[in-house]
């Protein structure tokens, strides 16, 4: 085939994405198919436009990508493309349509509420400890734990590091203590859970793709009950956003209260492909090399 691969863009994620992209153009090669790399530009149409690929493999992650907008505008050109549609982008890039989307189907997710930053220099938004996190970024960016400390001040102090200095609107949500896991989903199946163990602090963008500061336990050591919950919620909410191809589904557990601590975060419908990413890990250790999973990614977009 021959596959054009969208990969950087200028979302907070752009690095992470030629991290992903670049591999998948090496898989995809080693196939023997004919690959066209793009770097994801306002002239993406045009480009893709002279390439005429069969198929595009979107990798992208972040705004625009992973937000429905690239997918809007494939449909309209009648290209093929890897991964989820238009509309569940757009609810999946979105922590609180995801909710609106998946709680009424007795998905558990954590409460809270959209806060306008402007408010969190008078009050919190909720009992300590919370977090905050933009609606629509991925890899943990921008994403700040509030704890009981005050750790930025109580109430947060104006001049204080942190994401109200960059987003005018965040997400305040319960903090979850207790453990990270993680599930993906391809071709209809959950190949596993992972637990994270960042060795400081949390599972940030500087833990997930600095290698040797997180540990990933894979399977993770977790009772049974816990991990067949982590894949059925997963599968149920690909299933119900309409996810097509690959998606991770990542979780909070608090094992103080067994499988009752569980709380999905969100649905990844552009996970990452990076030497250090959970989903080729889950599907090397089913024994899916790297090579492999990006081949059953195409056939599930043809
Ligand atoms: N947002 C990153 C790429 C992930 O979910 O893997
Ligand atoms: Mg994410």
């Amino acid at each position: 085939l021959h596959i054009a691969v969208l990969l950087g863009g200028w979302s907070a994620e752009r690095e992470v994405s030629l991290m992903s992209g670049h591999d998948i153009v090496a898989a995809l090669e080693s196939l023997g198919h004919r690959v066209t790399a793009i770097d994801m530009g306002r002239d993406v149409a045009v480009k893709l436009t002279e390439a005429k690929p069969d198929l595009v493999f979107n990798a992208l992650h972040g705004t625009p990508g992973e937000d429905g907008s690239v997918q809007g505008m494939l449909d309209l050109m009648g290209l093929r493309y890897t991964h989820s549609g238009m509309v569940t982008s757009v609810i999946a890039i979105d922590k609180q349509l995801t909710k609106q989307a998946l709680v009424p189907h007795g998905i558990p997710m954590p409460g809270g509420r959209m806060v306008r930053t402007e408010e969190l220099y008078e009050r919190d938004p909720l009992p300590r400890p919370y977090v905050l996190k933009p609606v629509n970024e991925g890899s943990s960016v921008g994403v700040a734990i509030v704890t009981d400390q005050g750790n930025y001040g109580n109430p947060i102090a104006r001049d204080a590091a942190g994401p109200w200095q960059e987003f005018d609107e965040l997400l305040a949500e319960p903090f979850i203590r207790g453990r990270e896991l993680t599930t993906a989903v391809l071709g209809g199946e959950a190949l596993g859970v992972t637990e994270l163990k960042p060795k400081s602090g949390f599972y940030d963008y500087a833990a997930k793709y600095t290698d040797g500061l997180t540990d990933h336990i894979c399977p993770a050591d977790i009772p049974d009950d816990v991990a067949d919950a982590c894949k059925r919620i997963a599968l149920d909410a690909h299933r119900l956003l309409g996810c097509k191809g690959a998606s991770r589904s990542d979780f909070r557990w608090d094992d103080s209260q067994g499988v009752e601590g569980l709380f999905l975060l969100e649905v990844n419908t552009q996970p990452g492909m990076t030497p250090l990413s959970l989903v080729p890990e889950q599907a090397k250790y089913l024994g899916i090399g790297y090579a492999e999973l990006v081949q059953r990614i195409v056939d599930e977009a043809l």
